[in-house]
């Protein structure tokens, strides 16, 4: 998995204690290519596995990238997989809008700012590792509902609009990076829909076999990284390997 990577490969998982982001550390360390994993978190991440180094950090601040940043120090990274992300937050009061009256401008900037803002702050703050000449490979969890073209059902504006500005933001990133690193791959992914606590208020009417289990989802993503080549860099794809349109 992930030859064309370097022998003993650092990898850095955000979100690591959320559902997909936990299982992704998981998948990574039954790789023996691996040589780092740095799982960050706000809380510590308890994995009896000496190429885990734990940092607990909430990479929605200033300091907890900047903390990020300081673990880095600049060192060539290889995987950068973000997986922060938000549908719900009762200590914000965000809840998937079902009605125009029910849009809340700041609950939509929270949303914005976890979903959006957050994944390109992690590419500015860790840009001194991503450019060069090694082969990396960013990839940040989207979600189908952010494509516009596929549109079809309404509702969810926060999420769906921040999943989009999501989209936009990677895409942009990855011509910048492009021109900083020749070997450089940025990828938005869509997990399917995943038995974790993100989903869970909402599965009542997903079918038994259309609902994933984490591992299953960390395993296909990191299958559909592997086939990606730096062409595909500014591109979005579903688990299964099918391109989303934006
Ligand atoms: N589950 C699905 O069906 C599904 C479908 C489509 C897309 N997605 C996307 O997949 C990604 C991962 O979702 P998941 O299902 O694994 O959800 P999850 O279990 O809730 O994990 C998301 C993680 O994001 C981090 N996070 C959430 N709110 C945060 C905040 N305010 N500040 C800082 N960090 C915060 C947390 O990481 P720590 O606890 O480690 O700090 C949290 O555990 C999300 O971007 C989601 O939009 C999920």
């Amino acid at each position: 998995m992930l030859d064309h990577l370097p022998e003993k490969f650092t990898a850095v998982v955000t979100g690591a204690n959320g559902g997909i982001g936990h299982a992704l550390v998981k998948a990574l360390l039954d790789s023996t290519h691996i040589g780092r994993v740095i799982a960050v978190s706000r809380r510590d991440i308890a994995l009896d596995d000496a190429r885990v180094t734990s940092l607990a950090a909430d990479i929605t601040t200033q300091s907890g990238l900047d903390a990020l940043a300081a673990e880095t120090e600049g060192r060539p990274l290889h995987l950068l997989f973000n997986t922060v992300g938000i549908l719900h937050d009762d200590e914000h009061g965000v809840q998937p809008e079902k009605r125009l009256e029910q849009f809340d401008v700041d609950a939509f900037a929270h949303v914005m700012h976890v979903n959006a803002a957050t994944p390109l702050r992690l590419l500015s703050v860790l840009n001194d590792s991503l450019k060069g000449s090694h082969p990396t490979i960013v990839a940040s969890l989207s979600a189908r509902v952010g494509s516009i073209g596929d549109n079809g059902f309404g509702g969810w504006y926060s999420y769906r609009a921040s999943k989009a500005a999501h989209n936009m933001l990677m895409k942009t990133a990855s011509i910048e990076l492009g021109r900083l690193n020749k070997q450089a791959i940025v990828l938005c992914l869509h997990p399917g829909t995943t038995d974790t606590s993100l989903s869970e208020p909402f599965q009542a009417r997903v079918p038994q076999d259309k609902l994933f289990t984490p591992t299953f989802v960390a395993e296909s993503l990191l299958k559909v990284i592997d086939q990606r080549t730096p062409e595909d860099t500014g591109s979005f794809w579903d688990w299964a390997g099918e391109p989303i349109e934006w």
